[in-house]
């Protein structure tokens, strides 16, 4: 094995008295840590310890120039008691490209697998399998050199904190199309998971709540008028039947839960369209009436239905009914992860 994970167990656990009925995603945590250093050109120093704090230098570079990238995957208990991690490879792929784009050294295969292996044996206990509970996977990479200069840094810390979670939208959302500040613009890193990207949406958001809504779905930085991605989710309508949901121009996230309903709406037989989609063809089809379902998708949204859209101060009402294709690929998906459908397009890795 190249990257060997040593494991120190904590001598004390949460979970005897934790209570997954009130979980509070966020900071609830479980009893272990992944960490390992990025040093002299090579990953080192893998282990599994006791969660706990830890310490970096005010000189270390993420704290500076943002070279901090993240994922965030779950785990789930199967019907026959085991626990899956779901889709492990599309996670890391996109960590690494998050990473290259980010000129930030690539998390190896083996190593990524065997630390989320290894995290979720340890505290597999976390995993509860009551309905709608999942272990939330937060793997992380950050600069952690200690100097002040404006460059690429040479050495990094990867660690993966595991969290139970539970619904992360209560019921639908309301959303605001936003057409004055941007998330992303062409050639920028708007695909990347870096931290950057979601702290620069905190001032568009907050406004937002401020208005009543729950998030911004945000437009092209050019014309502001071709939907991207809503705050923590990609998003899709269906119109007319027909799934659409914006291309993977480089300027929004390539979700995994993206990839997943795509997937299981064509094998449903569902017609799809990746295609860039504009608030005017959203306004369009809710004038005529035509049958307009929307909703977001994402690791910690899973689908989450759009109950309301404001577009330019209208507001627009798609369709909430537990009838229709959101709600099926939903519970396909859900179903999938649980081990309640075949899992066909081997999406699970049991620990
Ligand atoms: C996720 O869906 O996993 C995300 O990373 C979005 C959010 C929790 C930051």
């Amino acid at each position: 094995m190249k990257y060997p994970i040593q494991l120190q167990r904590s001598n004390s656990s949460a979970l005897p008295s934790y209570d997954f009925t009130s979980i509070n995603f966020g900071p609830d945590h479980t009893d272990h840590l992944f960490c390992a250093d990025f040093k002299d050109g090579q990953w080192q120093n893998a282990a599994v310890k006791p969660f706990s704090e830890f310490s970096i230098s005010p000189l270390a570079l993420c704290l500076h120039y943002g070279q901090t990238v993240f994922e965030g995957m779950k785990a789930f208990r199967l019907q026959d008691g085991s626990v899956s991690i779901f889709r492990i490879q599309k996670h890391l792929e996109r960590l690494n490209r998050s990473l290259q784009r980010m000129c930030m050294p690539d998390v190896p295969e083996e190593l990524f697998i065997n630390a989320l292996d290894k995290l979720v044996s340890t505290d597999q206990g976390w995993v509860s399998g009551l309905p709608g509970n999942s272990l939330y996977l937060r793997p992380m990479v950050f600069a952690t050199e200690a100097r002040l200069g404006v460059t690429e840094a040479k050495e990094y810390k990867m660690m993966i904190v595991a969290l139970p979670i539970s619904n992360y939208y209560n019921g639908t959302v309301k959303v605001k199309v936003e057409t004055e500040y941007t998330r992303a613009a062409k050639g920028g890193a708007g695909f990347a998971k870096c931290g950057g990207n979601y702290g620069g949406a905190f001032l568009p958001t907050r406004l937002a709540k401020e208005a009543g809504f729950d998030q911004v779905l945000w437009t092209d930085s050019e014309t502001h008028t071709f939907i991207e991605e809503s705050g923590t989710m990609n998003v899709m309508f269906v119109i007319d039947g027909t799934l659409i949901t914006p291309p993977l121009s480089g300027t929004i996230l390539d979700g995994v839960n993206r990839d997943s309903i795509l997937t299981l709406a064509k094998d449903s037989g569902i017609q799809t369209e990746e295609r860039p989609v504009s608030y005017h063809e959203l306004e369009a089809a809710f004038n005529r009436n035509a049958p307009v379902e929307a909703f977001g998708v994402g690791t910690a949204a899973v689908l989450t239905q759009i109950g309301e859209i404001n577009i330019l101060g209208r507001s627009y009402f798609p369709d909430c009914s537990s009838s229709g294709v959101a709600i099926k690929l939903r519970n396909e998906l859900q179903g999938i992860r649980t081990g309640l459908l075949p899992d066909r397009h081997h999406w699970n890795y049991v620990v």
